[in-house]
């Protein structure tokens, strides 16, 4: 079975930060969102594996490079537009042949992994399976009716909601779903659906199987998911001390300081991560906080918190919390006179102050 990973699209929802690179490499625990869904298909025994990719797809590249280091082997595939899911797999049809695949959302996590998916529909003769978990709002999903475990219907954001079965950005496709594709038509949002080739499947008679989420799934669309998604890695993140931590400071929980960190006169209470040639000074980090690489906080009180690389954030005088800081962002305090506030912010920014 070969892999498609879906690192093209816009990342409108996440501006500004996607103004200057892929969502799908926004870090959460200090890893890329992307790279914790090629571990849940290498896991899965899939190392064949397609990267559809758009306009950041250089640093895509970059990030991933051949494969190797996951144990497996990427071939890059340049969506020429970000035209839907179902155009995506269009673009890839050279690559997949007439195989089946596994097709995975790159902004997508999943705590349990997809082997059971995998594994389920390995097994059988389905036209399709999908992965399914439920939710508390299914007005904002593509939502699935179910007979048992067979999927007879699919609804897109339904206002009277069939069930509360919403698709999540996995599934697992044999060959027929090219033919699908091939007729549809772009939808009221202009994009070829991928919900609108599956649904045609099942028009035509053809299985399409479904299996439930293990653990939690997260879609890592808007700047809170980062967070939540930050938060619900760290909860599984094993401590380690391998830089330097003075003995003025107090670590308390799971803590990794990665080698080349500094912590000095601070107060760290896990689950955080400080990566390398990270500084933290006269300060206090509270759980859930990942600080980026060579990120400097000084005389500063942060939880909750998702800080890129090379930001700094010094002499604040209120508690920063749930908070989305992009790469060499500068926030600086001060008893400077007069008090007030002096911003320079790129185009979407948003401050809660
Ligand atoms: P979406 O989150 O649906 O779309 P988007 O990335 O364009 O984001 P936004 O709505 O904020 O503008 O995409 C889900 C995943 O699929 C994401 O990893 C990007 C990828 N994708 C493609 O690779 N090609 C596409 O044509 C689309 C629509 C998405």
């Amino acid at each position: 079975m070969k892999g498609l990973l879906l690192a093209g699209g816009t990342g409108s929802r996440l501006r500004p930060l996607t103004y200057t690179g892929a969502k799908q490499l926004i870090p959460v625990a200090n890893r890329p969102i992307l790279f914790y869904a090629v571990d849940a298909m290498v896991n899965a025994g899939i190392r064949d594996i397609g990267v559809i990719i758009g306009d950041t797809g250089d640093e895509v590249r970059q990030a991933l490079s051949d494969g190797s280091a996951f144990g497996a082997q990427f071939t890059y595939i340049t969506q020429s537009a970000p035209l839907g899911l179902a155009h995506a797999v269009k673009s890839a049809r050279h690559f997949l042949k007439s195989d089946a695949f596994l097709m995975f959302l790159g902004d997508n996590l999943l705590r349990g992994g997809v082997a059971d998916l995998v594994e389920r529909f390995s097994d059988r003769d389905f036209a399709a399976s999908i992965l399914l978990t439920e939710v508390a709002d299914p007005t904002q999903f593509g939502v699935a009716v179910l007979k048992e475990d067979r999927v007879v219907q699919l609804v897109e954001k339904p206002k009277n909601p069939p069930s509360s079965w919403a698709l999540v950005g996995v599934y697992c496709f044999s060959s027929a779903i090219h033919e699908a594709i091939e007729g549809l038509q772009p939808s009221w949002r202009g994009e070829y659906e991928i919900t609108d080739a599956i649904q045609q499947l099942i028009d035509w008679g053809l299985t399409v199987d479904s299996a439930r989420v293990q653990g939690w799934w997260k879609d890592t669309g808007r700047p809170e998911d980062v967070l939540d998604a930050n938060r619900l890695i760290l909860e599984d993140l094993s401590g380690g001390i391998l830089g330097e931590v003075d003995q003025e400071s107090q670590i308390t929980g799971r803590v990794l300081v990665e080698s080349g960190a500094v912590v000095r006169r601070s107060v760290v209470r896990g689950p955080v991560v400080i990566a390398q040639g990270a500084h933290i000074e006269d300060s206090y980090i509270g759980p859930y906080t990942a600080i980026g690489p060579k990120v400097r906080v000084v005389a500063t009180e942060i939880e909750n918190s998702v800080l890129l690389a090379e930001s700094q954030v010094e002499n604040i005088d209120a508690r920063i919390d749930q908070t989305l800081l992009g790469r060499g962002v500068r926030v600086c305090g001060g008893s400077r006179k007069p008090r007030a506030l002096r911003l320079v912010l790129g185009d979407h920014s948003r401050l809660d102050i």
